[in-house]
């Protein structure tokens, strides 16, 4: 084994958890190496949400990194709801006292991070495999990994497991020491990125007794579309006319008639699941994003969430180094979670407000219409949906 590297934080994973880490801990002087299991080229390829909430916004330019963003990305004053073949919009502006979301694609966020982080001259090690945390319940932490056909060793204070949902660091937990909660939903989203001028401005949620279908977009010339289908559905069933076909059927008529179609650039589908590990630290590690929690991607919470775990932990670790206080360290995981809890049942509510679910009948349709009436009559309601589409404010 060659000669052990050392770094005050080792974050594994370089989505967009640990590479906004790295960024924010660089930033306050904290030295930081990232391993992460595949190529820069295969972590970009992965197209993800793209809905940004203004306090996520708010960290990427403290990252310094928001400079594209506010160039390139579109800022959104509301959405829309489309069901019983009308469009309805919801005014986030209004509803909340002037507060947007911006459209931007994970993809470009990832992108920025990561060159920021190549001009910042930080390590980042891709290709790393077998990676595995070790003692991270002492005070001397290690990482045990391959890199370039050798197998090597990371040490460090503080381990941040940002690998996603099938990382090695959940895994790595002792039995009994977390507590995992998971629903999984009875149905997909099957995607499609394709160069078409989006169907409307603004994004549109809409409800179907076919099932749910979201118009969504990146730019002016790239559409982000989604339709829900089985969880046993294949991309190579679906052919693009098959997609489009039934996207158009899922709107209203007006809507429809002037959607422009072209071929994917993209295609897949993902599974719908609420998931939470609790807690989200084990002594000197630390779970942010995906690794501690998924929310169904109705109302685009998934990134947002990321952001704010990295805000706590970055402050944590930054009080810790520079003010020699472990509270933050201390309250993260309870302050992540608090947060975390109320997005999941946001998208759960949301989830359950606009799909067709295969067992809940005649019923549970009327139910579902009453709700979206109520939705789109009451002002308080459209508040409490504005108010968490556009994210709950950071604790102190
Ligand atoms: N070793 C090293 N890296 C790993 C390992 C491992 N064993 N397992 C996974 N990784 C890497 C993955 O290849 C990936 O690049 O960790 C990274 C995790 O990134 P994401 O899955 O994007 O998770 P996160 O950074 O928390 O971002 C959350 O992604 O899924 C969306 O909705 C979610 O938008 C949210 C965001
Ligand atoms: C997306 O653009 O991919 C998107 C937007 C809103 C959502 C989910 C996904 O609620």
């Amino acid at each position: 084994m060659s000669a052990p590297l050392r770094t005050q934080v080792a974050i594994i994973g370089a989505g967009p958890s640990g590479l906004l880490l790295g960024q924010l801990l660089h930033r306050a002087g904290i030295d930081n190496v990232i391993l992460e299991r595949q190529s820069a080229e295969h972590v970009l390829g992965r197209i993800r949400a793209g809905v940004l909430e203004q306090t996520t916004c708010e960290l990427l330019d403290a990252a310094g990194v928001g400079a594209r963003m506010h160039a390139e990305g579109l800022l959104h004053r509301g959405f829309e709801l489309c069901f019983g073949g009308a469009r309805h919009r919801i005014d986030l502006h209004g509803l909340t006292g002037g507060k947007q979301v911006m459209v931007y694609g994970q993809t470009e966020i990832t992108r920025d991070l990561m060159a920021a982080r190549v001009h910042a001259g930080l390590q980042t090690l891709y290709q790393a495999g077998e990676v595995v945390p070790h003692d991270y319940d002492t005070t001397l932490p290690r990482i045990t990994y391959h890199h370039d056909g050798q197998a090597r060793e990371l040490r460090c204070d503080f381990i941040a497991g940002c690998d996603g949902y099938h990382g090695a660091c959940r895994a790595s937990a002792p039995a009994g020491a977390l507590t995992v909660f998971e629903r999984v939903f009875p149905f997909a989203w099957l995607g499609v990125l394709a160069d078409t001028p989006p169907v409307s401005h603004e994004l549109i949620y809409s409800k179907h007794e076919r099932g749910f279908a979201l118009c969504s977009m990146r730019s002016p010339t790239r559409t982000r579309y989604y339709v829900q289908c089985s969880p046993d559905d294949k991309v190579e069933q679906w052919s693009d006319a098959m997609f489009w076909d039934e996207l158009r059927r899922r709107l209203d008529p007006a809507t429809a008639a002037t959607l422009a179609t072209g071929p994917s650039i993209e295609k897949s589908i993902a599974a719908l699941r609420c998931f939470v590990a609790e807690p989200m630290r084990l002594g000197r590690l630390f779970l942010a994003g995906d690794a501690a929690h998924i929310v169904p991607p109705t109302g685009a919470k998934g990134l947002n969430l990321a952001a704010s775990d990295v805000h706590y932990l970055s402050r944590a670790l930054i009080e810790h180094y520079a003010e020699h206080s472990d509270a933050g360290i201390d309250h993260y995981s309870a302050r992540c979670l608090a947060r975390i809890w109320k997005a999941e049942r946001f998208s759960s509510w949301m989830t359950s407000l606009l799909h067709r679910f295969p067992d809940t009948g005649a019923i549970g349709e009327r139910l579902q219409r009453a709700e979206l009436d109520y939705l789109t009559g009451s002002h308080a309601a459209a508040t409490a949906l504005a108010e968490n589409y556009v994210g709950l404010p950071f604790d102190a």
